[in-house]
């Protein structure tokens, strides 16, 4: 992106749950740290799961749903795969699982300029966002990316 802010791309497997949660959450603490002219944050998919004939799927309900009870509007966000060029565009691609950062690395064709990092990486405890798509469990996965976003804008701040 040609501007002088730090572009970050939260990625999942099919965008409509872990990542547009996470680009909510670190958009609201970047607002409210008072920071919006110096972030630019988006969220995109590995797959195409959740895209039909070019057009993606809005988030999923329960992430949603767990959002809203953060104060948090989603409205609009429909799933997007991430490509080869948003390696350039990138400062940050920030993955919710291992499973993420493999696909990510072979989109974009490895990782010349260690753009590619896990969320909970940022935070003292290291391990993949909790998956809600098989536990049904929005909380948790909540949980883990609002720690991991205070952690990684915490970081950026410094
Ligand atoms: P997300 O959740 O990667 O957090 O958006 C999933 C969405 C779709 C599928 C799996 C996980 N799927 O298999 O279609």
């Amino acid at each position: 992106m040609k501007n002088d802010k730090i572009n970050i791309l939260f990625v999942c497997l099919g965008n409509i749950c872990r990542s547009p949660m996470a680009e909510f959450c670190m958009k609201d603490l970047i607002k409210k740290a008072g920071l919006e002219d110096r972030f630019e944050v988006a969220s995109a998919a590995t797959s195409t799961e959740e895209i039909w004939n070019g057009i993606g799927n809005p988030v999923y309900p329960p992430a949603r749903e767990e959002l809203a009870r953060h104060g948090l509007s989603c409205e609009g966000k429909r799933a997007v795969q991430m490509n080869r060029e948003d390696y350039g565009k990138y400062d940050l691609l920030i993955g919710m699982d291992h499973n993420n950062l493999r696909n990510m690395r072979r989109i974009c064709g490895g990782d010349p300029e260690g753009k590619i990092h896990l969320l909970m990486d940022y935070t003292p405890n290291p391990h993949d966002v909790a998956d809600p798509w098989w536990t049904g469990d929005f909380e948790t996965t909540w949980q883990d990316i609002d720690e991991g976003c205070r952690a990684l804008l915490a970081e950026l701040e410094m």
